[in-house]
């Protein structure tokens, strides 16, 4: 809190010393407004040490009210103010002129005074030259590279970034997403490479100055948003996909690379297809690029008809990747292509409703990949992965609300997390839940329909989805999508629902408030009001298809306070009820004692598969927390949790392990860490026979689930050292290094590789680590170097894990800076590590600013392991004072800050208040 406050004093001391800047104001001036983009860009790859670009840009731009000023977007750009012209287009190409120009650099604007008033009514044509250098940063018109095998040398190549605000790197923009514009994009470059860009090619012609350079100009697209506009010059080639009657779809990757392309190229044309049957609307460009750069900051970017992407998030190997890795490029391909629709057809007014883009691409993606691939029932996986996430996110008090208030581009770009994401896509999930298919289904095409290539808020897909529930009578006509909904994207949080029953007279008590982490915080901070859809069954009952709300939790229309509830009819005491039907709606419940008692026989005595798989995860999800916040006792809730030992399905062990690790962090650093670990041995122990532990049993799997239950109970079995999982771990690896030719031929199975390597470099030697550095440096798939990067953070030895951590941010080693983190995570994740890890980070946090900057989002990554194994109240004041001084080191984290210190304070909390009955839960269990 104190931080945001230091923070926003001293953008106002900025404020004052740029006041005499005539224009100070976030938000272009609405005077002007583009109406199209005429774009050259010339590329110059020749001198490693200047690589660089040079271009024009035309903007025809017409006046909507008079102005002696064009103010617009530009940064870092080289402008020669001579060369601008200006001309009406409406009055014969009358030349008008630049007077002078200001900059105004808080808001990346670039004045223009004109010789001539601006009339209103009239187009003018205005020009303008720019040069740049090609940066180095992943944002804007940036260089990347790679090294070709073959000839050992160095390609460059270019490509752009541009969402949120960085198309003002590469040209003079009116860079604002309401601004739309088509763009004619047109790029110089040595006839060897290829261009690419948001359109196919129109027409290639020599450059008359430079030999062997050519012109390649790109159809004109249709109106879009500037952070929409891509462009790439590359030597690399490309798979054409094949399925009839699709639109013409490309796959691109560097030449080595290109055999790692067929899966994409047959999963994007395919969601495509389902997309346009899904929104009743057809795929509005000729073609579609997707290509994968080495260099590159996000996981991918929608840009229009030529989709950006990490090579991990594109490329599938099917001799290297994983599983998880495989529907990992799934997930990623339809979250980008589902963006054609959401945030490039219909885009959000502002940045403060980024969530429509990102919350619907996320949720969307989910259905596209359950359509293509529903074995792998990755709808109900990823539904409960979102929850999780948002249960931890969303109950620090430093959250957020989904919507939110943005005015400078670092908080556009912080809004890029967790709440936007999943969030965003779990409030989707649950308006589909309770509108129903058609009701939902209408409302998102309608919407879709009515704002196709113009920008849209949150209101209006209120208002269409309102229409669409009222015409299919999905809510009653009192009630309306806005009413309901702003409770869940305008305030922070969700709630959890006390049920009190009656047990006699078979009515329960609701009552609502917000869930918090922080245990100290007072109640009348945690006020608040949900529109909660009630869905619930009894144990007679045992319906758990139906997500049919069977009433609600209402607000005061006026005051916004909780209106009491009761819920009548429900059995008596021999019973249990559950509320939220697979967990349709974002909030905890907690039932009276007696009503976990019953939910926990039924659990523990083998009729646990009645109640439905995701609602199992939620009773262990909600009994841990509540046994975490004190609302419920750890007797109760361990109680709850030990019934996994019978447990089989993937969900319920995901959800426990979420749980499980939080007081690992804690507790592997305490002197009472032996009965949380045989306690932990006992409970994997059957479930890890039952997989047949890390025997390679995987061709034999049929239920998809299964292999990743079987990934992520090896992964911990070998952690605790169950069973024979270390040393069938340890023999795998043996037979791997003993291969005369490990990078052509592997034999550990690739579902087990990450617990393997890890396992073998945490009990192995130095050349166990050394043979794997040298893997990860040979390696050409990027899931591959992934998960050895993760792995080589397990060893134990202090002097190699110095070592690591040395390597993770020197670029001349050869881990790309877009994955120094996972090299610093894996470290810091580990119990000797961590401290190291804490140290390294407080040493050299200025150099570790200098290497992210600009972009500080995977720097704020870095605090996570450090926050959730910081428990001991002097290491969190330490932690504080270390922030407090260096505060221009951490500048763009603020938000990360405060809910890593967060973390901590509610970790010194648990500390003090649960370790002893953690432990004598944990005991008694073991005696069991
Ligand atoms: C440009 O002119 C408009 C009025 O036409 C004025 O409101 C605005 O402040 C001016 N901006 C600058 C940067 O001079
Ligand atoms: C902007 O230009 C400065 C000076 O040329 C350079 O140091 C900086 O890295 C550039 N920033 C970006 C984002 O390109
Ligand atoms: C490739 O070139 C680099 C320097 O340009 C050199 O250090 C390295 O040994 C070369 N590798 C091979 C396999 O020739
Ligand atoms: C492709 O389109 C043609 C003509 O529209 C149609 O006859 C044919 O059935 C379509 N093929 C598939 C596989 O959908
Ligand atoms: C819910 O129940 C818990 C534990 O019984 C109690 O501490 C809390 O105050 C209750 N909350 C509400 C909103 O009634
Ligand atoms: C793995 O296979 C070996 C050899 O067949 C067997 O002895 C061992 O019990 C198996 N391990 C597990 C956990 O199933
Ligand atoms: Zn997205």
């Amino acid at each position: 809190m104190r931080l945001l406050l230091l923070l926003v004093a001293s953008w106002a001391v900025l404020g004052v010393t740029l006041a005499d800047s005539s224009y100070n104001y976030f938000r272009l001036p609405t005077a002007l407004r583009p109406q199209k983009y005429n774009l050259r860009v010339l590329t110059h790859f020749e001198d490693p040490d200047h690589l660089n670009f040079a271009g024009t840009v035309k903007i025809l731009v017409e006046v909507l009210e008079n102005t002696r000023n064009i103010t617009l977007h530009a940064k870092n750009l080289t402008i020669d103010q001579s060369l601008i012209e200006l001309r009406d287009t409406s009055s014969d190409n009358k030349e008008n002129c630049i007077s002078s120009t200001e900059v105004n650099p808080i808001h990346d604007f670039y004045v223009m005074h004109t010789c001539n008033e601006l009339l209103a009514g009239d187009i003018y044509e205005l020009t303008m030259p720019f040069a740049a250098e090609l940066n180095r940063q992943l944002e804007g018109y940036y260089r990347s590279s790679y090294n070709a095998p073959a000839t050992n040398k160095t390609h460059w190549l270019s490509i752009t970034q541009f969402e949120p605000a960085s198309a003002r790197l590469a040209f003079p923009c009116f860079d604002e997403p309401n601004f739309k514009a088509p763009f004619v994009v047109t790029l110089g470059y040595h006839k060897r490479f290829t261009g690419l860009s948001n359109m196919p090619v129109k027409e290639i012609t020599p450059n008359e100055k430079i030999a062997d350079y050519i012109w390649c100009e790109f159809e004109e697209s249709v109106p879009m948003s500037t952070y929409l506009v891509a462009y790439s010059v590359n030597d690399f080639t490309h798979k054409p996909s094949t399925l009839p009657n699709s639109t013409l779809f490309r796959t691109w990757a560097r030449p080595n690379a290109i055999d790692q392309c067929d899966y994409a190229a047959e999963v994007g044309p395919k969601v495509l297809q389902y997309y346009e049957q899904l929104f009743g609307i057809k795929f509005p460009l000729p073609k579609m690029d997707q290509i994968a750069i080495p260099d590159f900051s996000a996981g991918a970017m929608e840009n229009w008809g030529l989709v950006t992407y990490r090579e991990i998030a594109l490329l599938y190997s099917s001799t290297h990747s994983s599983l998880a890795d495989k529907q990992r490029v799934a997930s990623i391909i339809a979250h980008e292509l589902a963006h054609q629709w959401f945030g490039n057809l219909v885009t959000m007014k502002w940045w403060t409703d980024l969530w429509l883009n990102e919350g619907f691409a996320t949720y969307v993606a989910s259905l596209g990949v359950e359509n293509i691939n529903p074995e792998w029932r990755s709808m109900e996986q990823e539904s409960l992965g979102n929850l999780l996430t948002i249960f931890r996110k969303d109950a620090l008090e430093s959250s957020h609300p989904i919507s939110r208030p943005i005015e400078v581009v670092s908080e556009i770009s912080e809004s890029f997390d967790q709440i936007s994401y999943q969030k965003g896509s779990t409030v989707l999930r649950m308006m589909h839940m309770f509108m129903g298919e058609e009701a939902f289904r209408s409302g998102i095409q309608n919407y879709l329909q009515k704002y196709s290539y113009a920008n849209a808020e949150q209101d209006n897909l209120w208002e269409s989805l309102t229409e669409a529930a009222h015409k299919h009578r999905a809510l009653p006509k009192t009630y309306d999508i806005k009413r309901i909904m702003d409770s869940w994207t305008l305030q922070t949080g969700y709630p959890i629902i006390n049920i009190t029953r009656d047990y006699s007279s078979g009515i329960a008590k609701l009552t609502q408030e917000r869930y918090l982490l922080n245990t100290q915080v007072a109640r009348n901070h945690r006020l608040g009001c949900w529109w909660v859809p009630l869905s619930y069954t009894t144990q007679a009952e045992q319906d758990f298809r139906n997500t049919t709300p069977k009433a609600w939790m209402e607000c005061d229309a006026v005051s916004g306070e909780v209106l009491p509830k009761t819920i009548s009819g429900l059995p008596g005491k021999d019973q249990w009820i559950i509320f939220n039907t697979q967990l349709s709606t974002l909030y905890k419940v907690n039932y009276d004692e007696r009503n976990w008692k019953l939910l926990i026989e039924t659990l523990t005595n083998g009729d646990f598969e009645r109640i439905h798989v995701i609602n199992r995860a939620q009773l262990i999800d909600d009994a841990l927390y509540l046994a975490w916040t004190g609302e419920q006792n750890y007797e109760i809730a361990m109680q709850l949790v030990d019934y996994l030992r019978r447990e089989r399905e993937y969900l319920p062990w995901k959800s426990a392990f979420e749980n499980l690790k939080r007081m690992k962090n804690i507790i592997r650093q305490t002197p009472n860490y032996e009965f949380f670990k045989r306690y932990l041995q006992k409970l994997i122990e059957p479930i890890y026979q039952h997989l047949n532990g890390l025997n390679d049993t995987f061709s034999g799997i049929e239920q998809q689930d299964q292999v990743l239950l079987k990934t992520m109970v090896g992964n911990w079995a070998c952690q605790y050292q169950v069973d024979d999982c270390v040393p069938v771990a340890q023999a795998y690896y043996r037979s791997w290094r003993n291969e005369v030719e490990p990078d052509k031929k592997n034999p550990v199975p690739i579902n087990l590789r990450q617990t393997v390597y890890c396992t073998s470099i945490r009990h192995g030697s130095d050349e166990d680590w050394q043979f794997l550095w040298t893997r990860y440096k040979n390696s050409n798939v990027a899931a591959e170097k992934r998960t050895i990067l993760s792995s080589l953070g397990c060893s134990r030895e202090v002097w190699l894990l110095q070592r690591y951590l040395a390597l993770a941010f020197n670029p001349q080693e050869g881990i790309r800076k877009q994955d120094s983190m996972w090299a610093f995570q894996a470290v810091a994740f580990n119990e000797i590590g961590f401290h190291l890890a804490r140290e390294y980070f407080i040493a050299n946090v200025d150099a570790i600013y200098k290497f992210y900057h600009p972009i500080t989002k995977d720097m704020s990554r870095l605090l996570t392991p450090l926050s959730e194994q910081t428990f001991l109240q002097s290491d969190f004041e330490d932690f504080k004072n270390f922030v407090n001084t260096n505060r221009a080191s951490l500048k763009g984290l603020e938000q990360a800050i405060q809910q890593s210190l967060e973390t901590m304070l509610t970790n010194v909390q648990w500390k003090e208040r649960n370790y002893r009955q953690v432990t004598r839960s944990v005991e008694a269990l073991l005696d069991k």
